[in-house]
């Protein structure tokens, strides 16, 4: 008896994946835990089950604090949305009708058999198989912070792109598209890091 319980508790702790790869998917009573435990990824409604996001929360915190959103100018308004990679190693979120609302923006070249994977830092990382450096991914969320700074992301403008890389508040408790406040870094002279109400500076 002892041994089946065992073999129970083995089973069910295995099956908390932290990957998905190709013809894999997470759909709503799925998610993802990141090796440790710390962060799980999932679908998630901050609102009464109106509006559906996929998101990284804390795993370990009851109340489940959201740190990332995917797709959070375009929520899904019921829990029909699946994530999956495809075969260019691209991530996207589609909703019942399969309409993509949501997908991955890669940089590099795409590669087959890409994994995409929960990390222990918080970080949802598309990982390039052809590439010997594991550490040079093909797309990590780390570089499209929500309201949450976790340790190993950066803010930051790429002056190559224009990309402006930078923390902003949920519009309201229901509504993570970006709200009012952000912290980012003022190129204007000496760069500093600023928080912004708007088009305000409010500190520095
Ligand atoms: C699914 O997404 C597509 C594309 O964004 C959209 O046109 C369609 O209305 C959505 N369907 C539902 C049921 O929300
Ligand atoms: C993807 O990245 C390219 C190049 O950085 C950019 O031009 C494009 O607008 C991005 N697309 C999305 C959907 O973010
Ligand atoms: C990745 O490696 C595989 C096998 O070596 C090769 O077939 C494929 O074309 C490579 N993909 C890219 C994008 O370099
Ligand atoms: C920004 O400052 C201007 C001038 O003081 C003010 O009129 C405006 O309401 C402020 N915007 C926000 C979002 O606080």
């Amino acid at each position: 008896m002892v041994l089946l319980l065992c073999l129970f508790f083995f089973t069910t702790r295995t099956l908390e994946l932290n990957t998905i790869s190709l013809g894999q998917s997470i759909k709503d009573g799925q998610t993802l835990v990141s090796a440790s435990g710390s962060y799980e990824l999932g679908l998630f409604s901050p609102e009464n089950f109106k509006s559906w996001y996929v998101g990284i929360w804390y795993k370990k915190v009851s109340t489940g604090t959201v740190v990332w959103v995917a797709n959070r100018e375009a929520s899904i308004s019921d829990a029909s949305g699946v994530l999956s990679i495809n075969d260019k190693g691209i991530l996207s979120i589609m909703n019942g009708t399969k309409g993509t609302v949501w997908s991955s923006n890669t940089s590099r070249n795409s590669a087959e058999d890409s994994i995409a994977q929960l990390l222990d830092s918080g970080n949802f990382v598309v990982n390039d198989p052809n590439d010997s450096d594991s550490e040079n991914f093909l797309w990590q969320s780390f570089n499209y912070p929500c309201d949450t700074f976790l340790l190993g992301m950066k803010i930051g403008i790429n002056f190559v792109t224009g990309f402006d890389r930078h923390i902003s508040s949920w519009k309201s408790m229901e509504d993570p598209a970006p709200g009012l406040y952000s912290m980012r870094i003022d190129p204007r002279g000496l760069p500093q890091l600023v928080v912004k109400k708007g088009p305000n500076i409010t500190s520095r």
